[in-house]
């Protein structure tokens, strides 16, 4: 036991000391900036498709080193950077050439990033729901909310939890329908063996602060698709300016941005890309600890995907059950575990339909997209019960613990434990 921990059955809180934050940045990490800060090369994007050396329309090296060894590690063809997963999803939508009169179906109890994608470019959110078990899509609410108009699902790897890539793929080739995977909280995930991002035409990563690796703000899309990378490219890098000189002739969505990563983070990334085994390792850990430890709480249910869904824990998920421990409401059992030092958050984020944006359906001028002619037959349900598991995961059930990974130690894990068993006594 570590001398900050204190026996259970005293009157002393469980855990006293902080938690650790989390930070593998590291030397490896100062040395990348160095070498890139000596470069004098800050940036070596150029929105022009004609070579123009040492500047390109694919970036510098050190955005080319990454994305060589993220394609690697995730085993995909094609790794396309960009300075955000917000980024990352808006390109992938543009990139499929999705828009006005489409559907796609995405998951409300996620990031927001993920129903504002379609919106950009003028399609129609659908929320599904999702499993209790997972947060992640459920394949039998996807089939209940297709219509003639669904075009895409995007399915998020929630938690870093592997949706149910079989069905999900199987639904999508019944019906023709192009699949976005959201990896942000997922790297290193696998479903089957293969890693999360390689199932559907296009997945996407996050490298943001608050992710298993980051370097502050940035993002990655992988696809198998030449056409479709380079279709990711150019809406990375001002398309419209380039799309004259590729062999390219589909203009949809071609419109281009700023999407491009700098030198500096992607030298930070890559260094970041190298550690991610052994960071999702100690993770790993530390869950199986706390799993183990608190099983047999009736009130509490642990994370357990099925086995060919291998998880990495972006943050710890718990379900609690209040009808198991007399009623106690999720806020007072929470209260509780504070009290014994022990931190766990209430309910992740409300189903996006909820918000304001979606209440009202007013993204653009005039309610667009909602009310273009082209989606006058789209009549999604934004309406409280459209997703009860959703929001009952968000109004009663669930909790999430974000401290379990690096560098927190398995010491540190046992403290979740023993508050666990503290309370539940
Ligand atoms: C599931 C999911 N998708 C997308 C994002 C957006 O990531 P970024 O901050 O890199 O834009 C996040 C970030 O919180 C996320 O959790």
């Amino acid at each position: 036991m570590n001398d900050q921990s204190a026996p259970i059955g005293t009157d002393t809180p469980v855990r006293t000391k902080p938690w650790k934050e989390s930070n593998a940045i590291g030397e490896e990490e100062r040395l990348a900036v160095e070498r890139v800060m000596q470069s004098g090369n800050l940036s070596m994007f150029q929105g022009s498709f004609k070579p123009n050396p040492p500047l390109s329309f694919l970036g510098g090296p050190e955005v080319q080193t990454l994305e060589a060894l993220a394609k690697d590690y995730i085993g995909s063809s094609h790794a396309i950077s960009v300075n955000s997963a917000t980024s990352g999803l808006y390109a992938a939508v543009g990139a499929l050439g999705l828009g006005f009169g489409d559907e796609v179906i995405v998951s409300p109890y996620t990031m927001s990033a993920c129903a504002t994608a379609p919106l950009v470019y003028g399609a129609i959110p659908v929320f599904a729901d999702v499993e209790r078990e997972t947060g992640c899509l459920d394949p039998e609410s996807i089939r209940r909310n297709l219509t003639p108009r669904t075009k895409a699902i995007l399915v998020v790897h929630q938690f870093g939890i592997p949706a149910d890539m079989e069905a999900i793929m199987s639904i999508a080739h019944e019906h023709d329908l192009k699949v976005i995977e959201d990896c942000a909280q997922a790297w290193g995930a696998s479903f089957k063996n293969k890693h999360v991002g390689t199932f559907g035409d296009i997945g996407i990563f996050s490298f943001n602060v608050h992710k298993t690796i980051q370097c502050g703000e940035g993002g990655l899309c992988v696809t198998n698709d030449p056409d479709i990378a380079l279709r990711l490219q150019m809406i990375r890098n001002h398309g419209e300016a380039i799309v004259g000189d590729t062999q390219h002739h589909d203009l949809t969505n071609i419109i281009g941005f700023n999407y491009r990563m700098t030198e500096i983070s992607a030298a930070i990334a890559t260094e970041q890309l190298k550690k991610l085994d052994r960071l999702n390792a100690i993770r790993l850990e530390l869950v199986k600890t706390v799993s183990e430890g608190i099983t047999h709480h009736e009130c509490l249910s642990v994370p357990s995907p099925e086995a060919d869904r291998s998880a990495t824990y972006y943050v710890y998920p718990l379900r609690y059950h209040a009808e198991k421990f007399n009623n106690m409401p999720r806020a007072e059992f929470v209260k509780k575990l504070k009290e014994q030092g022990i931190i766990f958050y209430e309910g992740y984020v409300k189903p996006i339909y909820m918000l304001p944006m979606f209440q009202s359906r007013t993204a653009y001028k005039n309610g667009y997209p909602w009310t273009a002619p082209e989606n006058s037959e789209s009549d999604p349900n934004y309406a409280k019960g459209a997703c009860p598991v959703a929001e009952d995961l968000f109004e009663n059930e669930f909790l999430m613990n974000l401290h379990l990974c690096p560098p927190q130690t398995k010491e540190d894990a046992m403290d979740v434990v023993k508050g666990i068993e503290v309370v539940c006594r």
